[in-house]
């Protein structure tokens, strides 16, 4: 793919002379799901799917970017003296939102720059293409523009920081984070009230983690979305009354349930409830699996399905769908939705002897049910955003 993108980037840009290279993962999160703009834990890993750049600096104040993935929108050209969120720059968006991240923080450029993408993570699945591509342009800006005070983690801000008030979208650090900070065979235990971590090693020596593309999306996700974290924070100030929290994340559940009346709203009540116990649930997960608990890892999985299908209501029928196929089948440790929710992907943890049974039957089945066929990638665990 490197030869095919330098020979893009030359072909568009005059030669490749002095042009880099560099890589950022998608994600995909074991447990821990809605809890990361609550103040709680996540569990996600990098995979070894991502999107690959190549850029170099102008002598002009224009940014050129172009993706072998939507090659039909073409070369988008925006002006560094325009700043600004518009549909006509299609995925654009992403890569100039941290560019007006990195003014505000700053760290304005002095000139433009010219970037060409192509990316394996499939769209719109829930696997953070987004987030894959802004934290591979802040690095990108880094690099070329020789920007030495920002850290890996600064960088997972920064991206976070344009998806919240560029594009949008109030999402929390986890995307980012898990992006940025990887690590090959290990999956992340961080907390998001004060961004500490933990590299869990991920040794299943008989089992996959499988994750299954429903090849859903349905609109109105990134409203629902805004509208969960709104839930969310209006139960918190409700709590507030009486008991001295700052999020969600800071209870557990006896508390929870002893104060809960006092939110007074019964949707908020379950959100509330959903955003306590999956960060309980994420703590006991990752304890469970240092002590070799795979079994007890899976149950959590599930219940914390359950939870974001009943509770949450981040599922949806297609993801139903899959996730009780799953649970059908002998051999399954656990299965759950993954990612924000309204369609996207599953995370199964599979036992190796069940693999085929488990692709045969939950890829049988779906079609039979939904109408369309589900993708299946059995997860390889790669590391963070890098140079190549
Ligand atoms: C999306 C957001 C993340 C997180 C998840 C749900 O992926 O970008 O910040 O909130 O949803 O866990």
């Amino acid at each position: 793919m490197k030869e095919q993108l330098v020979q893009t980037f030359a072909t568009l840009f005059g030669d490749s002379e002095g042009a880099n290279h560099y890589f950022t993962p998608g994600r995909v999160n074991l447990i821990g799901e809605h809890t990361d703009y609550n103040g709680g834990h996540v569990f996600p890993c990098a995979l070894t799917l991502g999107t690959y750049g190549v850029a170099r600096k102008r002598n002009d104040r224009l940014m050129h970017f172009y993706s072998l993935n939507v090659d039909s929108v073409g070369v988008i050209e925006i002006s560094l003296d325009d700043l600004n969120h518009r549909n006509s720059h299609s995925w654009a968006n992403y890569p100039l939102g941290v560019v007006w991240a990195f003014k505000e923080k700053g760290h304005a450029l002095d000139c433009g720059f010219d970037m060409v993408i192509w990316g394996d993570i499939p769209n719109g699945s829930g696997l953070s293409s987004s987030a894959s591509v802004e934290v591979l342009t802040g690095l990108i800006l880094t690099d070329l523009f020789a920007i030495a005070d920002l850290s890996m983690i600064d960088l997972a801000r920064i991206g976070q920081y344009a998806e919240n008030n560029f594009c949008g979208i109030n999402c929390g650090i986890m995307d980012q984070f898990a992006v940025a900070m990887g690590k090959k065979d290990h999956a992340i235990f961080l907390d998001t009230a004060d961004l500490s971590y933990e590299y869990v090693p991920i040794q299943l020596t008989d089992a996959k983690i499988i994750i299954t593309n429903s090849k859903v999306k349905h609109s109105l996700v990134d409203s629902a979305y805004n509208q969960r974290r709104q839930e969310c924070t209006d139960a918190c100030i409700a709590l507030q009354k009486e008991l001295n929290i700052t999020a969600l994340g800071q209870l557990d559940e006896k508390t929870f349930d002893a104060h809960k009346e006092l939110i007074g709203d019964a949707i908020k009540e379950k959100r509330a409830k959903h955003a306590v116990y999956e960060n309980q649930r994420t703590i006991q997960a990752v304890k469970a699996l240092n002590a070799g608990d795979i079994n007890k890892f899976g149950a959590l999985m599930n219940q914390s399905h359950i939870s974001l299908r009943d509770d949450y209501g981040v599922s949806c029928e297609e993801i139903d769908v899959l996730v009780d196929l799953a649970w059908s089948i002998p051999g399954v440790i656990g299965s759950r939705i993954t990612g924000g929710g309204f369609g996207g992907c599953t995370v199964s943890i599979v036992t190796n002897s069940a693999v085929d049974t488990f692709i045969d039957t939950v890829g049988k089945g779906y079609l039979k049910k939904v109408g369309h066929a589900a993708e299946f990638y059995t997860v390889d665990i790669g590391d963070g955003a890098r140079k190549l």
